[in-house]
């Protein structure tokens, strides 16, 4: 009895210190102390964007060597990798982001945080301008400024070849936005309610005649056209969201709407060979079957070639043309540039050749500049697959160089100061210890290198819906290939150890366990 109540008020004890713990941290994570102030004497970084590489390199980044600015049209980080979580309500969207001020609040120096989006770049005179674009704004919503270095990671955006239909009548999966949209289209889908223009969902969405199905004596294949979801893209994307959509149908819609569950059509449409072509071919065949037993059909070979208010054209693997009715086109074609980046690109026309993005040498140094601008993550055009752990590597690595250039800064500013003194001094014996330091400093100095830029893979993870996940991981020299359920576990693990905050982790973890518990959020807003 006493051995089982010491260990009762040991157990009581620890969860209270953990508490404790818990509190304190959290605690001293929201009052962060004084940060010191601007400093004329250093050099300013601007850095363009809030996203992977950004965020890293803000987390990693010594500010008390630089002043830095940081502007993005988004105050906030996304989490990418839960972003369909997150469409079909598993996750809700505070789960997943970071305000960019919270981590520069926790920064040596005061950083500068502002709202807005880069217009224009001048390399030569090196300013950025910007602006507000948002609907709330001052008198001044549009201003230059100088940089000392500036580095552009404003990610890439959806790529849709110039498709008709695409642009205005589909929805995507890249922002934060474009998730709510798919996750508030769904729901309309499956409740029939009438869509009304006015009421704040992005009007590109392809709902036209969705108010129909909710009258009586709705056509058969109207409600089938309605209830088919195609999703264009075999890419890790349209992969992942096709897995999300299976779970919500699964998982919550045949339990809530049972007439309905069986009726819905979940097609994946990709105009290459096969599915997840950066995986091995073990994991692409398992991911087919899953899809299979889930009941999504997969379509390779298969063009989309417009998108219109009720149907995709396809071109199929034949090469005829067939126009599939549905109710909801999700796009996931891929990356493209940016007008910011096209618009630097085009200042260095002989050395910017790249349609893909901006080229950098492996320092991550802009092509065709003097060292003044660093590209990382998917604007750039690498030999790297444009993924948060290459751009998030990339702005770690951009940290460790900025450390080392204020390093050699110091160096040099110490030499130049001895170099001068060394001038004036007279005595002989001093004149000897200043050339022996003067030598150290400039040893010091040329012992300062800047590696360039190593990329270590950790591998390729994907969620394929019905809790399961494929991985392939880098093992001694060559790959090792896992999928299933306990994929899952470690795919889940590996997300929440790496967000960015407490949190985020704690709130990602608590969704998680409501969603098991309760099942998804089926209101409608
Ligand atoms: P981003 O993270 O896109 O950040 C760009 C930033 O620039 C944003 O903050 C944006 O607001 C800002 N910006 C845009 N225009 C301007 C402007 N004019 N001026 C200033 N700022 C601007 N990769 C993985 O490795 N693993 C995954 O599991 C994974 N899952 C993904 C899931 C989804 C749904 C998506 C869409 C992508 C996923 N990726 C994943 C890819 C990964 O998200 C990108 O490779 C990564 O975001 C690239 O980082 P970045 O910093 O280059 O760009
Ligand atoms: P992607 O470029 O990887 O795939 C797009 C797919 O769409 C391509 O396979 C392409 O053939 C297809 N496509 C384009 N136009 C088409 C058309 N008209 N008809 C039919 N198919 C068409 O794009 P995705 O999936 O958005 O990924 C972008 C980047 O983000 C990749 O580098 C990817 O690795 C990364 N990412 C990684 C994830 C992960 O690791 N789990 C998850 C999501 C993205």
């Amino acid at each position: 009895r006493t051995f089982f109540r010491a260990l009762g008020g040991a157990t009581l004890v620890s969860i209270a210190g953990g508490i404790c713990i818990f509190v304190y941290v959290t605690q001293k994570d929201r009052h962060p102390g004084t940060q010191l102030p601007y400093d004329p004497e250093k050099k300013t970084i601007v850095i363009l964007g809030s996203g992977w590489g950004a965020t890293s390199l803000l987390k990693t980044l010594d500010t008390s060597e630089y002043n830095v600015v940081i502007i993005s049209p988004k105050n906030y980080f996304l989490f990418t990798p839960l972003l369909p979580s997150v469409a079909v309500g598993t996750l809700s969207p505070k789960a997943i982001l970071q305000p960019t001020r919270y981590l520069a609040r926790h920064k040596a120096r005061v950083v500068t945080v502002i709202e807005a989006e880069a217009k224009e770049i001048d390399p030569f005179n090196k300013t950025v301008t910007f602006e507000d674009d948002t609907e709330i704004k001052g008198e001044v919503s549009h201003t230059t400024i100088p940089y000392d270095y500036l580095v552009h990671a404003v990610g890439a955006e959806v790529q849709t070849f110039g498709i008709p239909g695409v642009q205005e009548k589909a929805c995507f999966m890249k922002e934060l936005g474009d998730a709510e949209i798919v996750r508030v289209h769904i729901h309309r889908l499956l409740i029939f309610q009438a869509y009304n223009n006015d009421d704040n969902v992005d009007a590109k969405t392809i709902v036209v005649g969705i108010e129909s199905a909710a009258f009586p004596g709705q056509d058969d294949t109207e409600i089938d056209r309605l209830l088919h979801i195609v999703i264009v893209g075999g890419g890790p994307t349209g992969i992942e969201v096709s897995g999300e959509i299976h779970d919500f149908l699964e998982d919550d819609l045949k339990a809530w709407y049972p007439e309905l569950a069986g009726r819905i059509r979940i097609s994946l449409v990709e105009a290459l060979p096969s599915v997840l072509p950066m995986f091995s071919k073990q994991l692409i065949e398992y991911t087919e079957s899953t899809f299979k037993e889930s009941k999504i059909e997969i379509l390779t070979k298969t063009m989309v070639k417009e998108v219109k208010d009720r149907s995709v054209v396809l071109q199929m693997p034949d090469k005829s043309i067939q126009e599939v009715p549905c109710g909801m086109v999700v796009w996931a074609g891929g990356n493209k540039g940016r007008k910011i980046t096209q618009d630097l690109m085009a200042k260095y026309p002989s050395a910017q050749t790249n349609r893909r993005g901006l080229t950098v040498d492996d320092h991550l140094r802009l092509a065709g500049v003097n060292g003044s601008i660093f590209a990382i993550g998917d604007c750039t055009s690498t030999s790297y697959a444009p993924t948060a752990q290459v751009a998030s590597q990339q702005g770690a690595y951009l940290a460790r160089v900025f450390a080392q250039m204020a390093k050699k800064n110091t160096l040099e500013a110490k030499l130049t100061q001895l170099e001068h003194y060394e001038t004036t001094v007279t005595d002989a014996v001093e004149k000897t210890n200043l050339n022996s330091e003067i030598e150290t400093t400039r040893k010091l100095i040329s012992n300062v290198k800047v590696r360039p830029f190593h990329y270590s893979h950790q591998g390729s993870l994907a969620y394929i819906g019905s809790d399961k996940a494929i991985a392939d991981l880098p093992f001694a020299n060559g790959n090792i290939a896992s999928a299933g359920v306990a994929t899952f576990l470690f795919w889940r693990s590996a997300y929440l150890s790496t967000l960015f905050s407490l949190r985020n982790r704690t709130l990602v973890a608590n969704d998680w366990l409501i969603t098991k518990i309760f099942g998804r959020d089926l209101s409608r807003d």
